[in-house]
Parts: structure tokens; C-alpha cells; sequence
């Protein structure tokens, strides 16, 4: 191993949105999170250095994307996930929310019916509802530890008149990434009825052996005509905080609302540090990445079995992508504030807690274990111990 994934940073007093706020949020200093979707670990050296030495230049001036952005992005695809983009299908956005939620604007009417698929990332729900739609779920369905889309109701959602979709994939908080002929199924009834499709691939670079990300616009010609995908570099390299995505849309007219509505909103400028990062990242950051999914999946395995050997009253999903682990506690409890004082108070750790993902959700946990393993086998640790207390009152 070239890059050290067992060294244990210093996060706190960072302004860190995760290791900053345990206080505030959980009610004591010490409590360990594995909660929001960042990693604890440094991005790749080349990050660190671009950035460094874009932020020795000392003037900090408005900037511009410069062309070698666009062409890491279009490269890094075509290497990673045999998808050809082209560069006039790219639109910056500050984050993937900022992009749902503007299409979601742009895309549907007010009171229109927006599909989903729950238990999912809640800021689905919000981009929905604060945009004055209604949230049509379709919630997944568990089977054999895994969820699956149910495809029966997603049609009776078509035909009840939805006619935009927001795709999770791979999925968060399950973890499937899904497959082909799973995508190919729902992109015959988003032709069928005709839906248009946000896809939200953040996470498609974080896969685990075995499995394969597919681009859903990749899929044909007449989806990626319906389809807007939404990614950013952020998940895969760890850079969050610098705040920078963006929307891959073949369709020239979607593609001219959406840049249009980033400029009404002057959401187009380029912050001074991000095309740096982000070139470096997708142009030097590959070794990197594949030395950070083998540590994770490690990871992930050991989370998995520690789980089932010291607690089996609880479930794991087995995740097929990104750093998340989908953990059913309804073994021990269904009551949201019993598991919020079993975390918070009694184990002190806080992972994020099920219901925040849908109604589907309660019950469970989702465990980031993008950390050391040593961080990762003591949180497990005080859970589990907590947890069988809870158990033998
Ligand atoms: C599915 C999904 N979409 C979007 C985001 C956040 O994206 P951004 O910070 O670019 O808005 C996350 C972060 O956890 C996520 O899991």
C-alpha cells in the first residue's frame, strides 16, 4: 500500500460539518461520528498539492474553467465507466442538491407528483417538497438482505401522472449499485410513460469488486435524450467542502434551461480553487482510488462481520458501492428515541439515524465506515456493547 488509510487525522476545530457539531447535535464532545458522507481520510497527494499551490499565489481572484476541466471529466469517464461524454453536455453546478433541485424547478409544475425511491438521501424529499411538488415513493423492496426496485408501482406512479424521476445510483443509503437489466427495466417504463430521469451517480466511482456502475443516460440514446445526471468528483476524492459538481445532459434544450437558471441565479461563476482540485483529482488521483476502494471494502467486510458475530440481533445489508453501511436494528428496537439514546448517549457514537431516509428507514442505521479501521472497530465496538445492554435490561 502506497497511501496510509490506517493514520488517524485530527478533524476537530476544523470547522468540520462532522466532527465539529458531536456537542451541539448529540449532547457531549466525545461522541464519535460516522455520520455525514465525508471521509477521514486526505485526499489524493496531488489534490493537496494543486490546491497548495494555487492557494500560494495569494491573489484570489475571479477565475475561469480552464479547458483541461472539462477534458479530465470527459476522460475520466470514458476510462472509468466506458461513457463518452462530450464536453458541450457538461454544466457546472455548486453541488448535486443545487442540480435536483433545479431540475426539479425546471423540470415539473408545481404540485406535479416527483418519483423516488425511499429509504434515500432526505435532501430527495426536501428538493421535492420545497419546490412545492409532492413526493411520489416507491419505496424498495427488501429481499435477501438487499433492495430491489418494485417495478409494479413504479408504473402505477407513471400512469397516476409523475413525469420526473430521481434516480439514486448507486443508492444511499442501500447501497446497491444497481444492474444493468435493473436500469434497463425502469428505463423501458420512463419511455413508456414518458418520464424525464435526474440521476444522482455521486457515488458511481465508489463500487466494490464484483460490481459495475452504469451510467443510466449510457444505457441509449433515447434515455440519456430524457435523462439529466447529476456527479461531482466530491464523493470519490473526498472534497466536499470545496463544494463543486456538475450535470451531464445530452438534451440541448433541458441543458439550455438548466445553464439559464444557473445564470439567473449567478450560480455560474468558477470558485478560484475547485477546477485545480478537481483536475488533479480525475487526471492523478486514480492509483489513489484504487488503493482507497480495496481499503474500503476491507472495511466494509469487517464492519459486516463484527456486526454478526456481537450483535446479531441486527441486519446489514452488504453494500455494492459507495462507504455506507445500512444497518437493520429492528432486532433490538423500532422506537427512533430509544436508538437515538443508544447511540448518542449510551454507545456515544453517532451513525445517522434510519428514519431521516423515509418512513422505510426507521429502524435502521447507516454506518460511513470511509475511516480508519481502527476508528471504525472502536465505534463498532462501543455500539455493540451499549446495545447488549440494552438487550438484557
Ligand atoms: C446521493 C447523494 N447525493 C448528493 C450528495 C451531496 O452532494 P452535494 O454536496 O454535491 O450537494 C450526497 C452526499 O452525501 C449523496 O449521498
Amino acid at each position: 500500500m502506497k497511501y496510509d488509510f490506517d493514520r488517524m487525522l485530527n478533524r476537530k476545530q476544523t470547522n468540520s460539518y462532522k466532527w465539529d457539531q458531536s456537542e451541539r447535535l448529540f449532547g457531549a464532545d466525545d461522541v464519535l461520528p460516522l455520520w455525514v458522507a465525508d471521509m477521514d481520510f486526505e485526499s489524493p497527494p496531488a489534490v493537496k498539492e494543486a490546491l497548495v499551490q494555487r492557494a500560494l499565489h495569494g491573489t484570489y481572484g475571479y477565475s475561469i474553467q480552464p479547458e483541461a476541466y472539462n477534458a479530465a471529466i470527459v476522460s475520466w469517464f470514458a476510462r472509468r465507466h466506458d461513457w463518452q461524454l462530450k464536453p458541450e453536455w457538461l454544466s457546472d453546478a455548486p453541488g448535486v442538491v443545487t442540480t435536483l433541485s433545479l431540475a426539479v424547478e425546471l423540470f415539473s409544475s408545481p404540485g406535479d407528483r416527483v418519483l423516488l425511491q425511499s429509504p434515500v438521501y432526505a435532501p430527495f424529499f426536501d428538493v421535492i417538497r420545497m419546490n412545492g411538488r409532492e413526493v411520489a415513493d416507491s419505496p424498495l423492496v427488501e429481499r435477501d438482505g438487499r433492495y430491489i426496485m418494485n417495478y409494479d408501482q413504479l408504473e402505477q406512479e407513471m400512469q397516476r401522472g409523475a413525469k420526473l424521476m430521481l434516480l439514486c445510483s448507486p443508492h444511499n443509503p442501500g447501497g446497491r449499485v444497481w444492474e444493468r437489466d435493473e436500469l434497463e427495466r425502469l428505463g423501458e417504463l420512463c419511455i413508456r410513460y414518458g418520464v424525464t430521469v435526474i440521476s444522482d451517480e455521486i457515488h458511481c466511482d465508489l463500487v466494490m469488486s464484483g460490481h459495475r456502475h452504469i451510467p443510466f443516460a449510457s444505457l441509449s440514446e433515447e434515455l440519456a435524450q430524457r435523462t439529466m445526471t447529476a456527479l461531482a468528483a466530491t464523493k470519490t476524492f473526498n472534497l466536499a467542502g470545496l463544494h463543486t459538481s456538475f450535470a451531464v445532459t445530452a438534451n440541448s434544450e433541458m441543458k439550455k434551461a438548466f445553464d439559464r437558471r444557473l445564470r439567473t441565479l449567478a450560480l455560474n461563476m468558477t470558485p478560484y480553487f475547485n477546477a485545480n482540485a478537481v483536475i488533479a483529482a480525475y487526471n492523478e488521483g486514480e492509483a489513489w482510488l484504487d488503493e482507497l476502494l480495496a481499503y474500503l471494502e476491507a472495511n466494509r467486510d469487517y464492519a459486516i462481520d463484527y456486526l454478526s458475530e456481537h450483535l446479531p440481533q441486527v441486519k446489514t445489508h452488504r453494500p455494492d458501492g459507495t462507504y455506507l453501511l445500512w444497518v437493520d436494528c429492528r432486532g433490538l428496537t423500532t422506537d427512533v428515541r430509544q436508538i437515538k439514546e443508544l447511540m448518542f448517549r449510551q454507545a456515544k457514537v453517532a451513525f445517522n439515524e434510519g428514519s431521516q431516509y423515509g418512513s422505510a428507514g426507521e429502524g435502521f442505521v447507516r454506518i460511513n465506515y470511509a475511516c480508519p479501521r481502527s476508528f471504525l472497530h472502536k465505534a463498532l465496538e462501543r455500539f455493540c456493547r451499549a446495545a447488549q445492554t440494552v438487550e438484557s435490561k
